[in-house]
């Protein structure tokens, strides 16, 4: 985090702290959108290779919350939208070099979209979320609250990435840099899925997900923060493995668990290649 922001964390702080709303905290606030909105301030960064959450982002969303009052939201149709005063649709221009195709899709503002993303309706990403260079959001996705998505990562069709906001999760999710999200996959609860990892369709992942790594013979579980982490080239897809219990022998009961199924190689990279003539 640059020096220059501290002062900023330290005043979002104090005001999270007061249970009073003034015309000074909504400037404040308005700073804090602004700076959210420039990727400048993130829920979460890379420091030397570890991820760092930043708890403070997320009391500053909360606090937005708390200063404002609902009221009614401008919109091209006629059908009236009603929502926080405090966050308002965020104002994109076609100097920021987004695609965004017609049809349903809402970004609220307070979120940092980088240059050559593409974002296919419907779509919504909420507060706090930064999305990184040429990343594809496809249809029916949901960027959840505060959640990190790397550059030139693949959000298929129908993927939910869980936010921090509600139900309340102290961490963001984060997907690193040229990870590829098969359709309907589900990231929640702080998961953290490392560079180049290919995730299946079907997979969901909470921190109570144990994941198998058949190629390494261990059971991945979360760690000492609570966090799930995918590691780096992994392929993970939707399995099950079966009930011991006596009860659960009886009637072939089995649960649903991810698997490491292989690292990724050369037939792995010809399935997932992006499209550049898409872009
Ligand atoms: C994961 C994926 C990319 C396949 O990767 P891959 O490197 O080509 O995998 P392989 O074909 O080498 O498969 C390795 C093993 O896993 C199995 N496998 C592969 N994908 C699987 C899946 N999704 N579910 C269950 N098993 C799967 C294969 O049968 C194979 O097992 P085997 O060796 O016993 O035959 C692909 O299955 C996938 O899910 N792609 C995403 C599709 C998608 O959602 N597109 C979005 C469109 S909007």
């Amino acid at each position: 985090m640059e020096n220059n922001i501290e002062p900023l964390a330290k005043e979002i702080e104090k005001l999270y702290e007061a249970p009073v709303s003034s015309a000074q905290a909504k400037k404040i606030f308005s700073r804090f959108l602004a700076l959210l909105n420039s990727g400048e301030i993130r829920a979460a960064e890379q420091i030397n290779g570890t991820w760092q959450v930043h708890q403070w982002v997320k009391k500053g969303i909360l606090l937005g919350f708390r200063l404002g009052v609902i009221k009614e939201i401008h919109s091209a149709s006629p059908f009236p939208f009603f929502d926080k005063e405090t966050f308002p649709l965020k104002n994109i221009s076609r100097r920021d070099g987004v695609r965004i195709v017609p049809g349903g899709t809402s970004i609220r503002s307070g979120s940092f979209i980088a240059p050559g993303v593409v974002i296919m309706p419907p779509a919504y990403i909420n507060v706090g979320a930064y999305i990184g260079k040429n990343t594809l959001v496809d249809s029916h996705v949901l960027v959840g609250s505060c959640a990190q998505i790397g550059e030139r990562v693949h959000l298929s069709a129908g993927v939910q990435i869980g936010g921090v906001l509600e139900p309340a999760g102290a961490l963001p999710v984060i997907v690193e840099d040229d990870v590829l999200i098969g359709g309907n996959c589900g990231v929640y609860e702080g998961t953290i899925i490392r560079k180049r990892a290919v995730i299946g369709s079907g997979v969901i992942f909470t921190a109570s997900t144990p994941m198998y790594d058949c190629v390494n013979d261990t059971i991945i579980k979360k760690d000492s923060r609570g966090v799930l982490v995918v590691p780096e080239n992994a392929v993970v897809v939707a399995g099950t493995r079966k009930i011991n219990t006596a009860f659960g022998s009886r009637y072939g009961l089995g649960m649903y668990t991810p698997l490491i199924i292989k690292y990724r190689d050369a037939k792995t990279d010809a399935r997932t290649a992006l499209e550049e003539l898409l872009r």
